[in-house]
């Protein structure tokens, strides 16, 4: 079932000619631009709060373990809330929603990290993804995970690729997606234009005995300019 979706997703990619041709080549032409900025350019950026605005997931730079190379990873845990923020950013467009988030709930935070960060280019990210996604061969996360009993809330952050859910976020639904079981969750995700894509039904998939609620997903080129719908979508939970 899962191939046919791929393949039927793969033919819709060529259509409407998202992640295939000329958009691709527009976003790998602009990544291409950013991933020439001068490293003093990116340290500028990255040493905001906030990932600037001309750092758009599709070209910044990052490691992969956190957000554009220089931020510590986010674990924010608390003995008390009952709500928790998931996410994983390997270049700060969701990230940047997170802090957003934070400022607006008292939600715990929690960044998922990888065995093997992503490269920082591009181009050799959605190849080592793609190939993952063919071989069903999703990446290893290292991130030691709080004890999930104390959340009723779940705010998941991940961002489209290939138009549905992102590798890692996958990885960690396969692994621990039971201890969700009975919690409400919130998705919300970047993109490059293109939406969400199925990930909605990958989460429902990924977790029969949760709730999933309304999500929210932006570009990523106006992630920080989302104040208001933000809170509109966290008020209406
Ligand atoms: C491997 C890969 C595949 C992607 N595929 C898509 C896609 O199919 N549709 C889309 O709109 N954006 C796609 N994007 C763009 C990201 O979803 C977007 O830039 C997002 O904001 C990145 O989030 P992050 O900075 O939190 O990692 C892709 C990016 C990567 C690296």
């Amino acid at each position: 079932m899962k191939k046919f979706f791929a393949i039927v997703f793969s033919s819709m990619l060529l259509l409407t000619g998202c992640a295939g041709s000329q958009e691709e080549n527009e976003i790998n032409q602009e990544n291409n631009n950013q991933s020439n900025q001068s490293s003093a350019e990116l340290e500028e950026s990255s040493s905001e709060d906030i990932v600037a605005t001309d750092q758009y997931g599709r070209g910044a730079q990052s490691d992969g373990q956190d957000t554009n190379s220089t931020e510590e990873v986010v674990r924010e845990l608390s003995e008390d809330s009952d709500a928790i923020i998931i996410y994983f950013s390997r270049s700060g467009n969701t990230e940047n929603l997170v802090k957003m988030m934070q400022d607006q709930t008292n939600a715990d935070a929690l960044e998922l990290t990888l065995d093997e960060p992503y490269p920082a280019d591009y181009d050799e990210t959605v190849e080592r993804a793609d190939e993952e996604r063919e071989s069903e061969n999703f990446p290893e996360i290292n991130t030691e995970m709080p004890d999930f009993s104390q959340y009723d809330h779940i705010y998941l952050g991940y961002q489209t690729w290939s138009m549905t859910l992102s590798n890692p976020m996958i990885s960690f639904l396969e692994v621990n997606g039971e201890a969700l079981d009975g919690k409400t969750i919130y998705p919300f995700s970047t993109n490059a234009g293109y939406g969400e894509g199925d990930s909605i039904e990958r989460i429902q998939e990924m977790l029969p005995n949760s709730t999933v609620e309304e999500s929210f997903s932006v570009e990523d080129e106006d992630a920080t300019s989302s104040q208001d719908e933000l809170e509109d979508w966290l008020a209406g939970q």
